[in-house]
């Protein structure tokens, strides 16, 4: 393996960027892509990583903010989680899980659910976390149809939810921006709010908006009939909608209403899962829920294999069984469902978990040092909201700081900040107005430190532009 100031030396004399750049305009579709865009869009090539680090095309180092896309939680380029993922390739590349078993797949499995909180001891493998989103929701529906009440069906969401990019996990999705060009499957989602504390009714305490929200579900119930919804899906805190932080008490009082009137509690923890936010699972340890179902994903192998899953209730095998349905066939499943490999990587990747403490900093140093160093930007007059929890953040900026308004400016503000937080040292994901920051979990404090100020002279920049283009004058 090349050293890594090798590789630097390389990328920099190194045509072969350019040579990307060519065909990565030509011919990649990438995701969330403008049809007009297409065949001319170009993205910053990355061509190399490094523990925090991930170098440019220039072989300019960038802290990597979002970690990826909130996954590779034990950072880049572990050379210990690629010998085991190689090692499980040579041992046994493939093997399919509709008729034979892996070892790797079944001690993953059982590792799961030794941390999953209740009786979640059933671990069903998929490929990535929309996958996990299309199984859970599948789940449900069969759950209902094995226990006789196929008119038990609906799936409960929040706009602002990101579940996912197949038809039915999209379908259940609530960002507004994404509905506009594609369909839905809409006869079988229905949405509540969002529960955007900094986005609520002018007047409302938290505490009232929280139960401005459990009223809106509840009436929701007794308007659509309990024996009509199958499930209620939910982020524990939501990620790609700007890091939401429900209100205090939320969460647990969503769960009580689900379980008063037997719909099933579907808790995506794609993002939240695997360190985030310094537990294994957040939804109990930091939530004090126990679900029905927990999806996962993305942190399950810190994004070194692509590798998703929901972890189910043993009751719900249970109740199926004791409706005298035990032979309803759940038929559903992936050739990549429990990849060996991947699931190789899962092992490893919570043996560094373990062996390195990763969950305890995150909770008790790095995490609380983050929120708190990233909440010094809310003197910057475009930044409304800092909010977040262990190592995920959000910076909203917005020009009219007084009434938090959406101007016609505030919705390229991610990208501007993102451009010179990039030329500075920094990737930052960028959401229209908003700056989501996920690292990798093995950041240190004085790298906290370093890409704090990135981002406050990246954000002084961008307001230095507005003022200059005479659109903003704050
Ligand atoms: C909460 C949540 N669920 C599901 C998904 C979909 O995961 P994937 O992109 O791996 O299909 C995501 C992706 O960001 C997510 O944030």
């Amino acid at each position: 393996m090349a050293t890594l100031t090798e590789t630097q030396a390389n990328l920099a004399n190194d045509p072969l960027s350019a040579d990307i750049a060519d065909k990565a305009k030509k011919h990649l579709v990438q995701p969330w892509p403008a049809a007009g865009s297409v065949g001319e869009d170009l993205r910053t090539i990355l061509r190399a990583s490094d523990g925090i680090l991930v170098y440019d095309e220039h072989g300019n180092p960038l802290i990597d903010g979002p970690a990826g896309m909130w996954c590779v939680n034990i950072g880049h380029r572990r050379k210990d989680m690629v010998e085991a993922i190689s090692s499980q390739l040579m041992d046994m590349t493939y093997s399919s899980p509709w008729y034979t078993t892996a070892g790797a797949t079944a001690e993953l499995a059982a590792r799961i659910a030794g941390h999953a909180p209740g009786d979640l001891e059933h671990v069903f493998f998929t490929t990535g976390g929309s996958t996990a989103v299309e199984t859970a929701l599948r789940f449900a529906q069969f759950f209902n149809n094995a226990l006789g009440r196929p008119e038990k069906k609906l799936i409960v969401s929040r706009g602002d939810a990101y579940h996912g990019s197949t038809y039915l996990s999209g379908s259940v999705s609530g960002k507004a921006r994404d509905k506009n060009w594609m369909d839905q499957a809409g006869d079988k989602a229905v949405f509540l709010s969002s529960p955007n504390t900094y986005r609520r009714p002018d007047g409302q305490t938290e505490d009232q908006f929280c139960d401005h929200l459990i009223a809106e579900f509840e009436a929701k119930i007794a308007e659509i009939g309990a024996d009509k919804i199958a499930a209620y899906i939910a982020e524990p805190v939501l990620a790609s909608g700007g890091v939401i932080m429900p209100p205090k008490g939320y969460v647990q009082a969503m769960h009580a209403v689900c379980q008063a009137h037997d719909i099933l509690y579907i808790s995506d923890e794609v993002v939240t899962a695997f360190g985030r936010l310094g537990h294994v699972f957040a939804s109990r340890d930091e939530f004090g829920i126990e679900p029905d179902m927990i999806t996962f994903a993305k942190g399950v192998t810190s994004g070194y294999f692509p590798l998703g899953g929901v972890v189910i209730s043993k009751a719900l095998f249970e109740r199926i069984r004791e409706a005298g349905n035990g032979d309803a066939l759940f038929a559903h499943g992936y050739t990549y469902s429990s990849h060996p490999a991947g699931c190789a990587a899962g092992m490893k990747n919570l043996d560094i978990l373990e062996d390195e403490h990763i969950l305890e900093t995150v909770r008790d140093e790095t995490g609380p040092y983050f929120q708190q160093q990233l909440k010094t930007l809310e003197d910057l007059p475009l930044v409304g909201e800092v909010r977040g929890v262990g190592l995920m953040a959000c910076v909203e900026c917005v020009a009219d700081r007084e009434n938090r308004s959406a101007l016609e400016v505030d919705y390229a503000i991610g990208t501007r900040i993102d451009v010179h937080c990039q030329a500075l040292g920094l990737l930052v994901r960028p959401i229209i107005n908003m700056c989501v920051m996920s690292p990798p979990l093995t950041i240190t404090k004085s790298e906290i430190d370093q890409m704090v100020s990135i981002l406050r002279e990246g954000i002084s920049r961008t307001m230095d532009d507005l003022r200059k283009e005479g659109v903003w004058n704050g």
